[in-house]
């Protein structure tokens, strides 16, 4: 041990050495990014030709599903194998009982079967499940009262994954933290023989102002409130390792933490406490404030992304949930 040392500038030890080159720096690198870690979020449209631009996040862009299929096969050259799916209801399609969620005519259950036909066991597709962009209030979950309900969610949300299963999806994202719905949307796969259907639980999921440009392009923002009395409080770490437990033991096959950066710490936690696969998604907010930094000159992007997805990985994510991934990819930034 050479910790309480003082090491002198001309002594024996140098870490620079192995900084010399860049050689030697890529043989001590001690992490590894590449595209199969990578899995790109897409947000589809009912419609079958559309590429209406997000505003708050630039470079992404509201798809319709000939535009999606033509997108997926672009990147799939680039080594993105995986999707994560967030679709719009049909015009109206906004209701207390959150039904068009679980329409199979819905935009994810339409995009997911395109998908499937087109790519089959090239691709992985996950989508997202969830209720907020398909209840007319707003929330995550029925509401009676003003108060978000827990158990009468659970069969929407089991209903929703369903479908999703149904029209071809590997795996269901279920992205709402309700209790218990791992194991209702689990029972309801089994049920329906769909036992080789994966669930990627958004198991520690906190209330977070990052999620602020993606609730313009999903629709989803809340009529009035919050999600705090659901999603989690930014000032606890135990309460992750609680979450990420009960979803192992409700049958989760592979847990995340989201947002990434603001909770490298939570990312390293519980990966040393469960042996399940675990993602990170770099969120919206994450995504557009690098944007918008680069685009004002005031950061380069492609070292940032590369600094942050990095980091993300380092603390332990298997798999990384990020709008950044065709960028990153096609700049050959990682
Ligand atoms: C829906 C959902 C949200 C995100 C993924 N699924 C928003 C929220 O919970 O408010 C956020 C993704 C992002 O910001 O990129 N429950
Ligand atoms: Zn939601």
């Amino acid at each position: 041990m050479v910790s309480n040392l003082i090491i002198p500038t001309s002594g024996r030890l140098r870490p620079r050495r192995l900084r010399r080159t860049a050689a030697l720096r890529d043989l001590v690198a001690e992490t590894d990014l590449s595209a199969r870690r990578l899995i790109m979020p897409h947000f589809v449209s009912l419609a079958e030709q559309v590429t209406k631009p997000i505003a708050s996040m630039p470079g992404i862009s509201l798809l319709g599903r000939d535009n999606l299929v033509r997108q997926v096969e672009e990147d799939l050259e680039l080594g993105i194998r995986a999707v994560l799916l967030f679709g719009h209801p049909r015009g109206g399609g906004k209701s207390p009982d959150a039904a068009s969620a679980f329409d199979p005519e819905g935009a994810v259950q339409q995009a997911t079967r395109r998908l499937k036909a087109a790519y089959g066991e090239d691709l992985v597709v996950m989508t997202d499940v969830c209720l907020c962009a398909y209840t007319d209030h707003g929330h995550c979950g029925l509401v009676e009262r003003g108060r978000i309900l827990n158990d009468p969610s659970l069969k929407p949300l089991a209903l929703t994954a369903l479908s999703h299963a149904e029209a071809g999806a590997d795996v269901v994202a279920p992205s709402d933290m309700m209790d218990g719905r791992v194991a209702a949307i689990r029972d309801a796969l089994d049920k329906e023989d769909f036992e080789d259907v994966a669930v990627l639980s958004y198991a520690v999921k906190y209330a977070s102002a990052y999620y602020g440009p993606f609730r313009d392009a999903a629709e989803s923002a809340p009529a009035h409130g919050d999600r705090q009395s659901h999603q989690m409080d930014c000032r606890n770490v135990r309460e992750a390792l609680k979450e990420a437990a009960l979803d192992e033991s409700e049958g989760a096959d592979i847990l995340m933490v989201k947002p990434a950066l603001p909770c490298l710490d939570v990312i390293a936690a519980i990966r040393g406490a469960s042996a399940l696969p675990l993602a990170a998604y770099n969120v919206s907010g994450e995504y557009a404030a690098v944007k918008a930094a680069a685009a004002s000159g005031w950061m380069d992007e492609p070292r940032a992304v590369r600094e942050n997805l990095i980091a993300i990985r380092r603390a332990g994510a298997d798999m990384i949930i990020t709008y950044h991934a065709r960028d990153a990819l096609r700049g050959g930034w990682l």
